[in-house]
């Protein structure tokens, strides 16, 4: 499949012209993508196109629109929505403006040991933006070792240490990325106690497989760079832990 295809034929189907949608007009309504949109392995960003929080193709998306997305959508801090934005486009090496498709380029940003997305394939320039719904049932499947019911940053944790385990051990960068996608999920979507109580298993499920805010979620609070920070750290020290208790069984490292 092309980087450009994660595409979600509705029986509805139309396009969306400059990122705009005839059917919801300027609601935050959902639409799923349409043939010739653009989409990435996030599902977060995926999410805010959807809901036009960013432009509904996934084209043409500058620093500031990410900026102002990941705000409106999601409530992230302006520092911390400044810092992902601007950050991405870096790493990308693209500093005007991209598509979400840009953002699978293989270990830019984007990197193995994903979550709920395959591995890249062979050392493809690009790796996949489909979910794969084994895995997704996997990573909830694993969740509610603490509270019932919900992911908490120590699932989060024993999952990323799987993950790595069965994929290969992240470098320290896409390590660190990959605990922050999921330590801001849990954070955004679980509200202002996430850090202590996770996010509900089913608002994850519905978010990370049809791309979309949950049905009577919304922002309850302001998620900053220092929660983010402290929670991101958390996670890294339980994986540290969790690793030390298994010494004889090394992952193997992570092939590029
Ligand atoms: C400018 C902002 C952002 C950019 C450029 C970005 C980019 C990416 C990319 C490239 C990936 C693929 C990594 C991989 O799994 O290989 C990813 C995954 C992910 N992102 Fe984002 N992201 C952003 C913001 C967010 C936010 C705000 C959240 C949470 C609300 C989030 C949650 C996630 C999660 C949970 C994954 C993991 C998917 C998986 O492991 O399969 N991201 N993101
Ligand atoms: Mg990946």
């Amino acid at each position: 499949m092309s980087s450009e295809s994660s595409t979600n034929s509705s029986t509805n189907s139309h396009q969306h012209p400059k990122g705009s949608c005839p059917m919801t007009g300027k609601t935050f309504d959902f639409c799923p993508p349409q043939a010739g949109d653009s989409r990435s392995p996030c599902p977060a960003l995926n999410a805010l196109a959807n809901h036009g929080y960013l432009p509904r193709d996934g084209k043409n998306i500058g620093p500031m629109d990410l900026v102002r997305g990941l705000k409106k959508g999601y409530h992230l801090s302006s520092v911390l929505a400044y810092i992902l934005s601007f950050g991405s486009l870096f790493l990308l090496g693209q500093f005007r403006c991209m598509s979400l498709s840009d953002l699978a380029r293989h270990n830019l940003i984007e990197h193995n040991a994903s979550l709920v997305h395959d591995d890249d394939n062979n050392g493809a320039e690009y790796a996949p933006t489909s979910v794969d719904n084994t895995l997704l049932t996997a990573l909830c499947s694993e969740g509610g070792k603490v509270l019932p019911n919900r992911m908490t940053l120590e699932d989060a944790a024993l999952i990323r240490v799987k993950r790595e385990k069965e994929c290969g051990i992240l470098d320290g960068v896409h390590a660190e990325i990959a605990r922050g996608e999921i330590v801001i999920a849990i954070g955004v979507l679980g509200g202002k106690d996430a850090a202590k109580n996770g996010v509900k298993i089913s608002a994850l499920h519905e978010w990370m497989s049809n791309e979309r805010l949950p049905v009577g979620w919304k922002p309850d609070h302001t998620q900053g760079l220092y929660q983010t920070y402290k929670m991101a750290k958390f996670v890294r020290e339980r994986m540290r832990e969790v690793r030390a208790q298994q010494p004889s069984d090394k992952p193997p490292v992570q092939s590029q």
